[in-house]
């Protein structure tokens, strides 16, 4: 018998002669995962179904009962009530065979100058942009919590490092500010990637395009897209959009990563910088005494993981022909763990920041040692007229001395570095303290005090526009 589902209840079965292998089935179905795309499958159905109602390519009321059906089915999906099966493969051919059981044959003209290969590129680039959209939120909290933090914290001061060695001390405040320009950048990149990502490839069909007088300016209008795909075989097997997200995600990892990676130093009795909130650790269960930063750790951990899929997603498009081919179908898993992951994350720290207790007394001591203030040292002597390379030179030997006498540079005697440098006078003293060294630094984007300000000042501006 001859029906729309073909000899073996497959949408595509008429070539056939034997079922599917139930393992094959199994193997190559999606369902359990592309399925979070249902409900950009059903809008982008139903504009595709009035755009052939409006061309006159079907008739208005089979569009009508096509609609009514696609309704019928997103209440289903929303509600949890659709079973889904691996023979049906993907979210595509469930709700068409749904669609089908509810209004019968005609379900089979929704098809018309269209194929999965244009329609899953159109579900996904919908759904992805959705996502950008929230990530580029969460940066925007994110970025909010930070600036926050940093406004109490413009008279904190603690060491800079590079190294991870004590370098010069710097305001927690710029410190902060750093990360903030991380993840504004991140944001740049998700809003440029956005326009790329925000192209319709209906319309392309399989991938040469169809011979029936589709509207597909009309379609992209109605789904907010900003444009049509321009090549048809380009439009069904292009997911530069999936690699620019999976990459603009691994750099947002990357950066929470470090943040983390500092969090966890910080909060360490070794450091003991700052406290995380409780909400956001664990205990032990063996040592009473611990309170681990799981959360950053676990952010550190994932963005591996999420890099991981960037890789993964490299690999698997470098060596396609064109058009589409099924390996496309493995874009699925990874890129939604890669929304899920960055965006969760990023609203994990949105909430984390503002928990954060700060030792100030703890930074500024740690600030004050390891020699912090010995280029300032040396600066003072560049300004008495001694070239950088030698105050370079006689800093050194001062500090050297600071090594073996257990003295630090503000505590050893004026006396004992005139001994090393004639030029050296009683003004040092104020050159040496934290607080000078670091109001020192007013070069545009230097951690002092009015550098601080002007930073937040601008951070407020970039959030408000
Ligand atoms: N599940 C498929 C995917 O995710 C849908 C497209 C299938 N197209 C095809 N010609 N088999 O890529």
């Amino acid at each position: 018998m001859t029906t729309a589902r073909g000899a073996h209840g497959k949408l595509w079965g008429g070539r056939f002669r034997e079922p599917t292998n139930a393992f094959v089935e199994r193997f190559t179905a999606s369902i359990h995962y592309d399925r979070r795309l249902f409900r950009e499958d059903i809008r982008a159905s139903s504009v595709h179904c009035r755009m052939l109602a409006r061309q006159g390519i079907i008739p208005r009321e089979d569009a009508l009962k096509i609609l009514e059906g696609l309704e019928q089915i997103k209440g289903e999906l929303e509600a949890g009530t659709m079973t889904f099966r691996t023979a049906l493969e993907d979210i595509h051919m469930h709700v068409e065979h749904r669609l089908t059981e509810l209004i019968g044959p005609v379900a089979g003209k929704l098809h018309t100058a269209r194929s999965r290969n244009d329609q899953v590129a159109t579900d996904l680039r919908l759904y992805l942009r959705g996502e950008v959209d929230e990530m580029i939120q969460a940066i925007l909290a994110v970025q909010h919590s930070l600036l926050d933090l940093a406004g109490h914290h413009v008279e904190t001061i603690l060491p800079g490092f590079t190294h991870l060695q004590n370098a010069q001390p710097v305001r927690l405040a710029h410190h902060l500010l750093a990360y903030f320009e991380m993840f504004g950048r991140d944001r740049e990149r998700l809003v440029g990637l956005r326009p790329r990502l925000n192209q319709l490839p209906l319309g392309s069909a399989a991938l040469a395009g169809t011979p029936f007088p589709v509207d597909r300016e009309w379609v992209a209008r109605e789904l907010g897209f900003d444009g049509v795909c321009r090549n048809s075989m380009d439009a069904v097997s292009d997911r530069d959009f999936v690699l620019e997200l999976a990459f603009a995600g691994s750099v947002i990892m990357g950066h929470l990563s470090r943040f983390s990676e500092e969090l966890i130093l910080w909060s360490s009795s070794t450091f003991g910088f700052i406290e995380l909130p409780d909400a956001f650790c664990t205990g032990s269960s063996i040592m009473p005494q611990k309170k681990n930063p799981d959360v950053p750790e676990l952010v550190r951990g994932k963005s591996g993981r999420v890099t991981g899929h960037l890789m993964a997603l490299l690999m698997m498009m470098k060596g396609l022909p064109l058009a589409y081919n099924r390996d496309m179908q493995e874009d699925k898993e990874p890129i939604f763990d890669v929304v899920d992951t960055v965006t969760g994350s990023l609203r994990l720290f949105a909430d984390l920041i503002p928990g954060l207790q700060i030792r100030k007394d703890k930074m500024a001591a740690a600030a004050a040692a390891g020699f912090t203030t010995a280029t300032d040292l040396a600066d003072y002597l560049v300004r008495k007229g001694v070239p950088f390379r030698e105050a370079h030179e006689i800093t050194g030997r001062i500090v050297r001395i600071c090594v073996e006498e257990q003295q630090t540079l503000a505590t050893l005697p004026l006396a004992t570095m005139k001994q090393v440098d004639g030029r050296i006078e009683e003004d040092v003293h104020a050159v040496l303290q934290v607080e000078a060294s670091v109001n020192a630094r007013r070069s545009p984007g230097g951690t002092a005090f009015v550098e601080v300000q002007k930073a937040l000042r601008t951070a407020f501006e970039t959030l408000e526009k």
